[in-house]
């Protein structure tokens, strides 16, 4: 259901989308939940490296999928969407630019370097816009392409030149997920063997991973976590689905933390959310497992977690940073975050406070005095995942939320209104 209303100080005139959330409803029911957002975008991506039609199944119909599927056409390849299906036909990829309106759209595509100089030797790609969450350079990108024998050129975009790729061993200085998908792509076709030591271990890499083999691809992943590949002569098309979007999962199972209640998760991922399955018993959520579903469920004030960091997988995913946050703000007794991958990411807690959340950040951690319940407000968005936590704290806040810039939150949530609704919440979207 759509509401419409008059903006606050009741001029008519341009309506500004947002979400409407009347706090204090429990959740109760299941969901099958949406691919993965930080998987399928480099299994697009990575469709450039053959000819063929790869069809990808159980892809989300988020907006990084659809500025995605734009550059895929831009450089000359045939797509076709239907519904959760995703047909791409890269054999005519002719076009080695990636246009600036685009790539300052999301901060993957940077990936179509790597996958532009596999397939043609070559990429022109604008410097990626920095983002909300922190600046994101791309100097472990570039210097893991160089590796492999990519010289650069120019300041205001990059033109790489892989005319001289070769097979070579790339030391991450950080498991960086950008800079591992970039060596990945850039490495599959070319001569010779390449190694990444210090891969990033990111289940979405091992996912990739997983669908360029099925290509024809020689990937292999070892004990130590390195990477090695054996450059091969060409890939050929696949059908493929796509896991489940840990993140999101996680999302919606705190949702049942932060509004107390019941979600169980019927596709619920094979790796990625070991931690935070933890941390959800050691808040006091009940959590039951089954062969494909995870069920959780919560009552009363969760427990404060006394300190959790951010850190590369298999550490605290730092995309649930902000969900945490927003749900530790009314948990009982004191909780302390630090996030270490992004220098820019509590940026939410001033609109928690708004909502009367008892939080200070110092340097790169939040102290945060867990409170009974939050007080409903007009709050906004600021990066995606930001905006997902604001919903949380919503579903659990007394009187009405709204959570404005929903666009954010369309980046990376299919439907996240119509899905905590399916779950019983009182939530809609409104203009
Ligand atoms: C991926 O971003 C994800 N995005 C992010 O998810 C996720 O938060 C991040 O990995 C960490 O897990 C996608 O997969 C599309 P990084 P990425 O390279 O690849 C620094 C979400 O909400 N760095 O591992 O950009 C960087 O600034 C998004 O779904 C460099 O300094 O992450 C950051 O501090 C947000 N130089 C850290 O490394 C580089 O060249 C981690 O970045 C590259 C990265």
């Amino acid at each position: 259901m759509v509401c419409r209303r008059l903006l606050r100080n009741g001029n008519r005139g341009m309506h500004l989308r947002y979400l409407e959330i009347k706090g204090g409803k429990k959740l109760d029911g299941d969901i099958r939940v949406q691919g993965s957002k930080n998987a399928v975008l480099p299994i697009l991506t990575s469709c450039i490296l053959g000819g063929g039609v790869c069809r990808i199944g159980n892809c989300p119909r988020i907006s990084d999928v659809e500025v995605t599927l734009g550059i895929l056409k831009a450089v000359g390849c045939k797509v076709i969407q239907e519904k959760h299906t995703v047909c791409v036909d890269a054999t005519d990829v002719s076009v080695c630019e990636i246009p600036a309106s685009e790539a300052s759209r999301t901060r993957s595509s940077v990936l179509f370097l790597g996958a532009l100089i596999g397939r043609c030797r070559k990429a022109v790609l604008p410097v990626p816009g920095g983002c909300a969450i922190g600046a994101r350079p791309v100097d472990l990108h570039r210097k893991a392409l160089e590796k492999l024998g990519v010289t650069f050129s120019g300041q205001e975009s990059m033109t790489a030149d892989g005319s001289g790729l070769s097979g070579a061993v790339i030391h991450l200085s950080f498991p960086s997920v950008g800079a591992t998908e970039n060596s990945i792509l850039a490495a599959v076709l070319a001569p010779g063997t390449t190694v990444i030591e210090q891969a990033a271990q990111e289940p979405e890499i091992d996912e990739l991973i997983h669908f360029l083999n099925l290509r024809g691809a020689r990937i292999r992943r070892k004990k130590d976590g390195s990477i090695w590949i054996e450059g091969v002569k060409e890939l050929y098309p696949v059908k493929y689905t796509m896991q489940a979007d840990r993140i999101v999962v996680g999302t919606y199972l705190l949702g049942a933390v932060s509004a107390g209640g019941r979600v169980r998760v019927l596709n619920y991922p094979k790796h990625g959310l070991e931690l935070p399955m933890e941390l959800f018993r050691e808040m006091g959520a009940v959590v039951r497992m089954e062969e494909e579903s995870c069920e959780l469920k919560c009552s009363g004030r969760p427990k404060a977690l006394s300190y959790l960091e951010t850190a590369p997988y298999p550490g605290f995913p730092t995309d649930l940073q902000s969900l945490f946050t927003a749900v530790l703000a009314c948990a009982d007794g004191r909780s302390r975050i630090r996030e270490t991958i992004f220098e820019n990411r509590f940026q939410m807690v001033q609109e928690l406070k708004r909502m009367g959340a008892q939080i200070e950040v110092y340097g790169n951690t939040a102290w945060i005095q867990g409170i009974p319940r939050l007080q409903g407000a007009e709050v906004s968005a600021t990066d995606l995942r930001s905006g997902a936590g604001l919903v949380l704290a919503g579903l659990g806040a007394s009187d009405v939320t709204r959570v404005r810039n929903v666009e954010y939150i369309e980046r990376g949530y299919e439907d996240i209104c119509r899905d905590f609704g399916r779950l019983g919440a009182d939530i809609q979207m409104c203009q």
